[in-house]
């Protein structure tokens, strides 16, 4: 790609430098049951297994806790983790992992599970005040003082990548909207990527997550490329997520091909574990991608949709709380911000379109966003997604809510290849209400 963005040279003062963080991971049918060595070589003498109440019983946790427990590793098991974790959710995992005095974790789980793992093993490790470590300007933004216990994460969802992040995501109660906690520290030790787990993925959860991935792909594409970053700091303060780089290019490539070619697939047959386990390979790239990366719009005004949304529910989701999928919340503001961002690197916009199965051949570059969204909304259509935000119960009213909820994610919408004002904010928010 030979596009300006993606001119990595540096620039007057930039760092000539970028930082990929990944876990030793192992990917494969049954490597589930290489948990306990793992543990074992890792010199775990007894963990705290982190699952939800539904992953409790289910096969993927039992095939773990057996795998412990043949290698002599005592787990003690938290099965509170709250389905899109809160502030309150993550506290309370926090006293379990700080009173049980473990030398390592294990979760098994998705996004939810991992991340409340993280964060359960952050404040065990080095207990402070909850805001300490939470992104500025929500939190106090502190660097994490030192390690962490270690910690082996088994994924059962395909699409967070949160495996293979060093990223802790959450509802922060009192703002309505989603923050995080994000530090090298907190990339897991060893990620176990069993793609048999995602045989008994709820159709929904397969769409939501692999649309995250997707996401999470594109973003890193099109993020502002490293030598622009906003954040300046180098070396061993250099920021876990940097811009695009030649790295996460390369990464977000190729699970955006997976994507085009098994996402539907997967989700609309539970029975294809072809495509299901691409999908797991999938989320995995693309999170080494945007961890090193970072993601931009899309993720910064999901975080505000997810935090507003009242009285939503999707089936193989919890029943009795409203609930918006976190890879939901996202791909419902892709469209709208393709078409705005794309006139800054189309050529980027143009190859994520082309690996995701779009026709690309003669496209201009001012069809670039164009061609992106048409792309992504052909595959919300076929994988039954909302038709906007509308669909969730937003109108012209909860503009300004929306906007309001998503400035104070300026750590992600700064990684946007073009500064974002107020008003741009609202306007893609109107511009998400509604794509067919
Ligand atoms: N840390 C990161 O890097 C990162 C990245 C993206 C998203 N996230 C966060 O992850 C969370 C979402 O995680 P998620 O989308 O993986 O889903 P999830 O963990 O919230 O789980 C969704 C539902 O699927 C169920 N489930 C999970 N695996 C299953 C399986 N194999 N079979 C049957 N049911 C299964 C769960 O019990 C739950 O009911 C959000 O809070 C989001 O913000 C974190
Ligand atoms: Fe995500």
């Amino acid at each position: 790609m030979s596009c300006c963005h993606a001119d990595f040279a540096a620039v007057e003062g930039s760092d000539k430098g970028f930082t990929v963080g990944m876990p030793t991971f192992t990917f494969g049918s049954g490597v589930l049951a290489e948990a306990g060595a793992n543990a074992r070589e890792l010199g775990m003498k007894r963990v705290a297994l982190f699952t939800d109440e539904r992953m409790k019983s289910s096969a993927h946790a039992a095939a773990v806790l057996a795998s412990l427990e043949a290698a002599g590793v005592d787990a003690a098991v938290y099965d509170g983790v709250v389905i899109e974790p809160t502030d309150a959710s993550l506290q309370d995992a926090a006293r379990f992992a700080s009173e049980g005095r473990f030398d390592g974790y294990v979760s098994v789980g998705g996004g939810s599970v991992m991340d409340t793992c993280k964060a359960a093993n952050l404040y065990a490790s080095h207990p402070a005040e909850f805001m300490t470590y939470v992104n500025a300007p929500i939190g106090a933004g502190r660097k994490v003082p030192g390690p962490v216990k270690p910690h082996i994460a088994c994924p059962t969802t395909s699409g967070t990548g949160s495996e293979v992040t060093g990223i802790a995501i959450f509802s922060l109660r009192s703002i309505n909207a989603k923050t995080g906690i994000i530090s090298r520290r907190l990339i897991p030790t060893v990620a176990l990527i069993d793609p048999d787990v995602a045989a008994s993925l709820p159709k929904n959860a397969v769409a939501a997550t692999g649309f995250d991935c997707m996401s999470h792909a594109l973003e890193s594409l099109t993020a502002r490329a490293y030598p622009r970053r906003a954040n300046p700091a180098q070396g061993i303060d250099r920021p876990v997520s940097q811009g695009a780089n030649p790295f996460s290019d390369m990464l977000a490539t190729e699970a955006l091909k997976s994507v085009g070619r098994f996402l539907v697939r997967a989700v609309n047959d539970a029975a294809d574990m072809e495509a299901r386990t691409e999908m797991m390979y999938a989320a995995m790239l693309a999170g080494i991608a945007f961890n090193a990366a970072g993601c931009h719009l899309p993720h910064g005004l999901s975080y505000a949709v997810s935090g507003l949304a009242r009285d939503w529910h999707v089936a193989g989701y919890p029943e009795g709380k409203s609930l918006v999928p976190h890879g939901m919340a996202v791909v419902l503001n892709n469209p709208s911000v393709w078409r705005y961002t794309a006139p800054c690197c189309p050529e980027r916009h143009l190859h994520g379109a082309s690996c995701l199965g779009a026709e690309t051949r003669g496209a201009a570059d001012s069809d670039a966003g164009e061609v992106l969204a048409t792309r992504v909304i052909d595959l919300m259509k076929a994988t039954a997604m909302p038709n906007g935000l509308a669909a969730l119960g937003f109108d012209a009213s909860h503009l300004d809510a929306l906007a309001d909820g998503a400035e104070p994610q300026y750590r992600v919408i700064r990684n946007a290849p073009k500064d974002v004002s107020r008003d741009d904010l609202t306007a893609l928010f109107r511009a998400a209400l509604n794509y067919w």
